[in-house]
This record gives C-alpha cells, structure tokens and sequence, in this order.
C-alpha cells in the first residue's frame, strides 16, 4: 500500500467518484456519504433495484458520534469493545446525513471496519464513506480485489488492493432504535460476544423495527448455479461445500470444504471464494451442507440459505 495510493483514492472520493476498498469483512464499494450525487452512483453501478440503506464506514468512535442524535449505553459498549471491527451499529441519524444514504429512514448503519487500508483512506478522505459491498446486486460479495474487478471492473474509479479479506462474510448489524437492541444480520461478530457484552439481543425477525435488510431478499448473494441448502434435486454435474468431505465424495464432480477440522472463522473467510469457484465450474447445481448454528456459523448458514433455490421460489 502506497501513500499515494491512498492519496489519489481520498481525492478520488472528495470529487464526488467511486473507490472500491478492502474491510477486513468485503470489499466495499464507496463514496462521500455526504454527496448525494455520488450515492445515487453506487446504486448506478451495483443496479440495485431499489434504494436500500448503505452502511456508513468512520475511522473511529468520535465521527461515528457525529452521525447520530444519541448513542444507548449498550451500543456505546459494544462500540468500544468491537470496534474497529466487523459490528454495525443502527442509531437515531443527524441530519447531515442524506435520506439516499438512509433510504429516507430516520437512522444511520455506522461502522468502523478493522483494515489498514481502509482505516488509511477514512482518515486521508476525512469524510464517511458510504459503502455496500462491491458486486453486483443480489451476486455474491467479492472478498478479493480480483472478485471486484470481475464484477464491477471498468463502472469503478479505482480499486484499491489489501489483499484476501480476513473475516470473509460481512459485518453484524445490530438496530438501537428499541430496547432490547435487534440483530438485523448475523455476520463477523458472533452472537454470543455481543450478548456476553450486552445481554439479550432481539433476534426474532418479526421484531426487527426496520426494514428488511435487502440481504433478506430473494436473490441475495446468490450463484448462476443453482445452490441447494441440502434437498438437492437429482442432477448428473453436482458441486458440494459444506464445513467437511461429504459422506459421498464420488457424487460430486466438484468438493469445496471450507475448513479444516470444524474451524468456523476459517470456512466463513473461504465461503465466498468457494462460492465463486463451484459457480464458475460448469455445473448442473451446488449442494450446499449447513454448519453449526454457533459462532460464525450464523452468518454463514444466513448466506446459504439466502443464496439458495429455497429462497428464491
Ligand atoms: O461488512 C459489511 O457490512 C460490508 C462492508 C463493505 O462494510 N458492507 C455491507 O453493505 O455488507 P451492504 O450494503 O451489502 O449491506 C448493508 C446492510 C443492508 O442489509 C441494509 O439494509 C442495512 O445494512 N442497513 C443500512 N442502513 C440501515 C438502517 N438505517 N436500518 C436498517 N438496516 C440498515
Ligand atoms: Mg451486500
């Protein structure tokens, strides 16, 4: 990483352009979150259907602060234990913050990613940085620099490189707008380490106060292939992922197992690599295998589930 690099990405994004960046979660696709223009061209590039609330991403605690109109003690805990980390907090938003940021809601998703470089750029830039993942809607998110040329190459201003994500599934999202706090998405941060902080965390979707998170839709990180969270249909060219070897290896042309030994932070940082991989070997479907609810496993069970047919029907 060049100093200049980082430079170039910084005015790149104070004149109002797109700068895909690495987080130690995805790579990000960014821009000022205070331009509206440069917003809307997130939307433009990634053709999302709709206007969906982007995570806003802050070198620390103070602009976080900025952001909102109050900071809960249990979000401020956990704030101070997480971050910089994969954890992204829902609060109450000032105004400064523009409604295509917010998708017009009253709160703001505030983060500070756990990445050199990313840290770097937030504090070369010194604005937030509005970011979705950098791929396509509904595809799966790129945990490599490369991942993100595939997808989104030439719409971009740059693409700065940091090399493999280490975290690999995006961050948790906890909403502070009631109490007890709601888990809006499971991600880098496990459940239990938010709870051993703060205690109960809402995780009922039914009680989710804001919007589904477009991570809940249909097509989300989703392959060409069709992926099948068990319950494969019969297929003669079949893929598995799953956490070990199949009982059945010689019922796939292709295997990916994502870890060694039940390592869970392991499978989630290969899940999305792996995805890419099965979806890029000409086959009739993916059998996917779910984990263990624990840990990191939430999340990756999430992104199964929503990459698969199930979902989709
Ligand atoms: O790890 C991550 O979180 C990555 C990296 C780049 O930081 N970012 C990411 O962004 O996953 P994206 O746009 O793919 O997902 C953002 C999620 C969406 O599901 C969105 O609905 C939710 O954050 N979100 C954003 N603002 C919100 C708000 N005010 N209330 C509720 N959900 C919100
Ligand atoms: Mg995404």
């Amino acid at each position: 990483m060049s100093t200049s690099e980082i430079q170039t990405a910084a005015k790149i994004l104070r004149e109002g352009g797109l700068v895909a960046f690495p987080t130690e979660t995805v790579y990000g696709l960014g821009a000022d979150a205070g331009n509206p223009l440069a917003v809307a061209r997130i939307f433009e590039v990634k053709a999302r259907p709709s206007f969906d609330p982007l995570i806003v991403h802050v070198p620390g605690l103070d602009a976080a602060r900025k952001l909102v109109t109050s900071f809960p003690e249990k979000a401020m805990k956990l704030a101070l234990r997480f971050w910089p980390g994969p954890l992204t907090l829902v609060l109450p938003k000032t105004s400064t913050v523009p409604d295509i940021v917010t998708s017009g809601l009253p709160s703001v998703a505030v983060r500070v990613p756990d990445h050199p470089m990313a840290l770097d750029l937030l504090r070369e830039t010194d604005r937030p940085i509005a970011a979705p993942s950098a791929n396509p809607f509904g595809g799966v998110s790129p945990t490599t620099a490369a991942h993100v040329r595939e997808g989104l190459g030439d719409l971009l201003d740059l693409v700065l490189d940091g090399g493999p994500c280490r975290v690999g599934v995006e961050s948790t999202i906890v909403s502070f707008l009631a109490d007890p706090p709601v888990l809006l998405r499971p991600g880098g941060i496990p459940l239990e380490e938010l709870r051993a902080v703060v205690g109960g965390i809402e995780t009922d979707p039914a009680k989710r106060s804001a919007p589904l998170a477009p991570g809940q839709l249909a097509t989300h990180y989703a392959t060409t292939t069709p992926l099948y969270l068990e319950n494969a249909p019969p297929a003669s060219r079949r893929g598995f992922l799953g956490l070990r070897m199949p009982e059945d290896p010689d019922r796939f042309e292709r295997i990916e197992v994502l870890a060694a030994g039940d390592d869970l932070r392991q499978a989630a940082a290969n899940l999305f690599s792996a995805l890419r991989r099965l979806d890029a070997a000409g086959l009739d479907l993916i059998e996917a295998e779910r984990v263990p609810d624990r840990g990191l496993g939430l999340a990756i069970n999430d992104r199964l589930f929503k990459a698969s047919r199930k979902q989709m029907v």
